[in-house]
């Protein structure tokens, strides 16, 4: 089947990138934020829907055509094959005031058409992309309760808390599927951790701060997620795991001269214990040379702008 995404305007590149590791496949741009994935099965788009963080919708494409050939085409299809006990039609990217003409043809084309523009269980949907048009039936809103999960309303907080959403698509950028077992060894309060739980990613974290892992369990507890967290320092983590996420201190607690040293302490030691790390840090820290040092390879980067002249880097390092 093929499908068209629609990802969150924020990043289409990190849209994207997260789409093409969830998916396990290439993933182009369409056109602004519409993604295109290569064919896949249902049960695939159903396993996205129900991970990605900067993806908003999913539709299965039905026919593309080109514009001018619109009306053709819906008078052609066989609206039957996919239609449910009742229908609506929403034009995206495209003229509006056609919705109304476009279902009349559709209603023509049924056996028992029924509309209903609140809650029908068939939504055709019609993308003008260029010179095209994409016929398509709506498969999924991709809803994620970011809002609920947020720092201040989990029973421990830290103001260096990761916003949900941009962790959950770290675990996502990682690769890490249902087998796979990732570690965060600075995992604060556990941003990290609680979406690699919910999403059922085998996860385990650790921090040097007991009052950091303290709060961390309080979280994990209160999203019912069982999650192994324990002190240590990430300078001297030990055994395998498919892929480190994480957020080191910015070194606005810590000694400045110190941030260098742990970065390549922890990079160094890392090297024995994954393949990939996908790591967060702020745009002050020059920590580019520490990396290529440490010999790690950054495979992606990418610029979040947080507040003022502060940026956020989210690095994909492979060895
Ligand atoms: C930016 S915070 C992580 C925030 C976390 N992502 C969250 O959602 O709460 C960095 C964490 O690294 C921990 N840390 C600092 N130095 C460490 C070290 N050498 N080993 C392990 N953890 C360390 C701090 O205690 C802090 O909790």
């Amino acid at each position: 089947m093929k499908w068209i995404i629609e990802a969150s305007k924020e990043d289409i590149e990190f849209a994207r990138t997260e789409a093409e590791a969830l998916l396990k496949c290439g993933v182009k741009v369409l056109q602004d934020n519409y993604l295109f994935p290569q064919t896949l099965p249902e049960r695939r788009m159903e396993e996205f829907c129900r991970r990605a963080a900067y993806s908003r919708k999913v539709s299965r494409i039905l026919f593309v055509c080109y514009e001018k050939e619109t009306e053709k085409h819906i008078k052609g299809y066989d609206w039957d094959r996919v239609y449910g006990k009742s229908f609506a039609v929403r034009i995206f990217r495209g003229d509006k005031a056609k919705e109304k003409d476009f279902a009349d043809l559709i209603w023509d084309r049924l056996r028992k058409p029924r509309v209903d523009l609140t809650s029908p269980t068939t939504q055709f949907e019609f993308y003008s992309l260029r010179k095209y048009v994409i016929a398509c039936l709506h498969f999924r809103d991709i809803r994620n309760d970011f809002a609920s999960r947020r720092p201040h309303k989990r029973p421990g907080f830290s103001p260096i808390s990761m916003q949900p959403k941009l962790a959950r698509a770290l675990v996502n950028i990682s690769g890490a599927d249902k087998k796979a077992r990732i570690l965060d060894p600075f995992c604060g309060t556990g941003g990290i951790l609680i979406e690699a739980g919910l999403m059922g990613i085998r996860a385990e974290g650790s921090d040097i701060d007991e009052d950091m892992l303290s709060k961390a369990r309080q979280n994990l507890k209160h999203y019912h997620l069982s999650i192994p967290t324990k002190k240590q320092d990430a300078c001297t983590i030990k055994g395998r795991c498919f892929a480190i996420v994480t957020d080191p201190p910015y070194g606005k607690n810590t000694r400045k001269g110190d941030i260098p040293a742990l970065y390549s302490k922890f990079l160094i030691n890392a090297r024995k214990v994954t393949n990939t790390i996908v790591i967060c840090m702020p745009s002050f820290l020059s920590i580019m040379p520490v990396i290529r040092k440490s010999g790690w390879k950054v495979k992606q980067r990418f610029r979040f702008f947080v507040q003022n002249n502060f940026y956020r880097y989210v690095l994909v390092l492979k060895k």
